[in-house]
């Protein structure tokens, strides 16, 4: 691995076993990009690559020099103004009206390891060796302003992480229109866009689409990073599949409103941009005063979109998720939401608890209902102090009862949320966010606190923490359940309140450090509305989310499926619950709703206390099945098999990093009437290792499964032998594989 600057041909270099990375100081001062993807031999200069054409009509920097035109360079933080007609990575408005900025090349500083972000979520090391970092520092003289560019490379991955900070030495305010994090200018445009979009309760759907001439965006403007799209986007080589082919993937580790942009130009040139949105946003940044980015992080692989997944999988859930959990295979808990909803009693809950502690469950979670006057989504939220007349002992008592029975405690909280029929709301109507003189709409009956304001912040992270001080709480879920609107603080200026939106994600996070380093032994599950806010910048606190209100087996495959894309399988909360389906009303076998829901973190969300006998037994068994292989199924390799987006069956599996041990998973949504014989092969298996199925009565070795496939026909061998044809819509499979040497 190396950063290396070429002093002739002043060139930087970032390079690992895998990627290059490569941009240059141009003629005018400015940095060009020259080249990105994989790894190419270094060398003392790549000018041949800085393309320039005298073009009709193109705005060139010098008189008669008909070559040099910002339009057809490729740039590595661009601005508009001097000949670039694309959209800019960044765009001031300065003390004398123009806007035209000229960040020249001054420095740079090339060190060993990783910084961090000060109050922001980003991917780390754990030493110095695993990663080397380059801070390029421009600037712009008639503005004052200073303009860092930050670089990682991973030496064992093939990552780029990138980040901009800007400060302002000048004496004059500047303002900020547009701050991106991330700008990569690629030749062409020969790729299909892939992104991650849905709404409430289908989350994460796949979608690809070809570049064309134009703008292509994906954005958020809801004050969180949405369940519409994710801060994510992929652009991939025709014909690139899970397999093979070439794809380089673009991740925000941001929670808020993003854009993510590919702006193809008439010359077919595309440029990706990734950052905050800047619609809704304006930062005035004083004389000595400093704006940082999130982080935007770029993958590459040449070998296709699993490959791809890895290696998001391995850096967000070593180096960006944090804390006692990142490493430990997660408790199987028992949610009483779909259960009971608002409608419980203390005793109903000891109930509860004792019922899945003799299940096999190691947590018992108490969702919302139990705090103020909440007994519907009109009223309470805000008021973090138990119902007593629910829960009698408080929650103080209700959590020792619980812990004493030998199963531990969870708790729901809404932080950023009030109900206008709310002590909190009642005594501080001025801390939620509103525009003054203009309507003020309601989202689930519910407002934003202001988390702009540090007075809102530090009253609620004194309020929990003292609940929690005093109580027995191993979890908390961690819920936001609107999209932000009206958005204005009563607590800042005028010319400030194009802050506010990035302010309020400043303050969330926050006040999530502070509890996590209050509390490091609690998990933390991050929520909203399901996985309204499922992305790397929760990550960092919370490792893992709630995926879905959708917990139906069937949807549950193009929701998972669609998280693995970016997000580990560690990271994705999923509950098995009661059949029908509360969003689907759809009746999936009880083994189906566990073989989709053991990849992730696992759990119950149905009322254990009113199971069938055949119920119980098949829960205790499949409570015990995932303590036996929880290990694998959350820090296995995850391969994606075959897609719910294109067909009847899904399948996936996970192998132990020694390759002894595989899990596969295959599920079929609708039968078929006399269908073909059908397999499936398999990936990530060492093809010398004879592996034991567990529903077969035969041993296969692994080249067999990776060329072959594995029968998932299953009906004329093994255990199902017999069975097949009788099963019917929704059936499910899981094959534990087994090295016998
Ligand atoms: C959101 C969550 C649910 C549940 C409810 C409680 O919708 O996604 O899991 O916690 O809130 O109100």
């Amino acid at each position: 691995m190396a950063i290396k600057y070429h002093e002739n041909s002043k060139t930087f270099h970032l390079y690992n076993e895998s990627i290059s990375y490569i941009f240059k100081v141009l003629e005018n001062n400015q940095l060009g990009q020259l080249y990105f993807g994989n790894k190419i031999k270094d060398r003392d200069n790549f000018d041949h690559l800085l393309e320039m054409q005298s073009r009709t009509m193109s705005v060139c920097i010098y008189e008669n020099n008909p070559y040099f035109s910002l339009e057809h360079i490729k740039q590595e933080y661009p601005t508009y103004g001097s000949g670039d007609m694309r959209y800019p990575a960044i765009d001031i408005s300065q003390k004398n009206g123009g806007k035209v900025l000229n960040f020249e090349f001054v420095s740079f500083k090339i060190f060993k390891g990783k910084k961090t972000l000060n109050g922001l979520p980003a991917t780390y090391v754990e030493n110095a060796d695993e990663a080397d970092s380059l801070e390029i520092t421009l600037y712009d003289k008639l503005i004052e302003t200073k303009l860092k560019l930050l670089y990682t490379i991973y030496n064992e991955l093939p990552v780029i992480t990138r980040s901009v900070n800007i400060e302002n030495c000048g004496s004059d305010d500047i303002k900020l229109n547009r701050i991106m994090s991330l700008n990569l200018d690629l030749p062409d445009m020969d790729y299909e866009m892939l992104e991650l979009t849905g709404a409430w309760a289908r989350e994460r759907h796949i979608k690809t689409r070809k570049l064309e001439q134009g703008i292509q965006s994906i954005y958020s403007m809801r004050g969180c990073s949405s369940a519409n799209f994710n801060p994510f986007i992929a652009l991939k080589r025709e014909g690139c599949t899970e397999y093979k082919g070439e794809i380089i993937g673009f991740s925000l580790i941001y929670s808020g409103n993003f854009l993510a942009q590919v702006d193809v130009d008439t010359y077919d040139t595309s440029r990706v941009s990734l950052g905050i949105n800047p619609h809704g946003f304006e930062w005035i940044l004083k004389s000595d005063e400093s704006f940082q980015t999130p982080e935007a992080v770029i993958v590459y692989s040449g070998k296709g979109i699993n490959d791809m997944s890895q290696t998001f999988h391995s850096l967000y859930q070593k180096r960006l998720a944090r804390g006692k959990y990142r490493d430990e295979v997660r408790p199987i808990l028992v949610n009483n939401w779909e259960a009971t909803y608002f409608d419980f009693d203390e005793e109903k809950l000891i109930s509860f608890a004792e019922k899945s502690k003799s299940l096999g469950a190691e947590l018992f979670v108490l969702d919302d209902g139990w705090f103020g006057n909440r007994n519907n989504s009109k009223s309470g939220l805000g008021d973090w102090h138990p119902n007593l007349e629910k829960i009698p002992s408080g929650i103080d008592g209700l959590s020792k009862k619980i812990n004493k029975l030998g199963i531990k405690f969870g708790l729901w909280i809404e932080p950023e949320m009030v109900n206008k029929d709310s002590e909190l709301y009642r005594n501080h109507p001025e801390w939620i966010l509103q525009t003054p003189n203009r309507n003020l709409s309601q989202g689930r009956n519910q407002y934003v606190l202001d988390f702009s304001n540090n007075e809102v912040v530090d009253y609620i992270y004194d309020t929990l923490k003292n609940l929690l001080e005093k109580s027995e709480v191993s979890y908390i879920k961690w819920d936001m359940n609107r999209s932000m609107s009206e958005v204005y603080s009563l607590a800042h200026k005028s010319e400030d309140q194009g802050k506010i939106m990035h302010k309020y994600i400043l303050g969330l996070y926050d006040l999530y450090e502070r509890l996590i380093n209050d509390f490091p032994n609690i998990l933390f599950e991050s929520c909203a509305s399901g996985g309204s806010r499922f992305d790397p910048g929760m990550l960092y606190y919370a490792p893992q989310a709630w995926t879905s209100d959708n917990t139906d087996a069937i949807e549950r495959l193009k929701i998972q499926y669609g998280s693995s894309i970016v997000y580990p399988i560690s990271s994705m909360g999923s509950h098995v619950s009661a059949a029908p389906n509360e969003q689907m009303y759809r009746n999936t076998p009880l083994d189906t709703r566990a073989n989709v829901a053991y990849f992730g973190t696992f759990g119950y969300e149905l009322d254990v206390t009113n199971l069938s006998e055949d119920e119980e037994k098949i829960i205790i068994e499949q409570i015990k099945f995932m303590k036996k292989y929880r290990d694998i199924f959350q820090f296995g390799k995850f391969y994606r098999l075959s897609s719910p987006f294109s067909s009847n069956e899904t399948s996936w599996m996970v192998v132990s990093e020694d390759k002894k041990l595989a899990i596969v998973g295959y599920y079929r949504v609708l039968q078929k009437v006399n269908q073909s014989f059908r397999r499936v092969k398999l990936l990530g298996l060492d093809p010398n290792l004879e592996y034991v199925i567990s529903t077969y009565d035969y041993k296969v070795y692994g080249d067999e499964l990776m060329n072959v496939g594995l029968i998932t026909s299953d009906y004329s061998s093994g255990k199902y032998r017999g069975v097949g044809k009788i099963e019917g819509d929704y059936l499910s499979r899981l094959y534990v594989l087994k090295s016998i040497s």
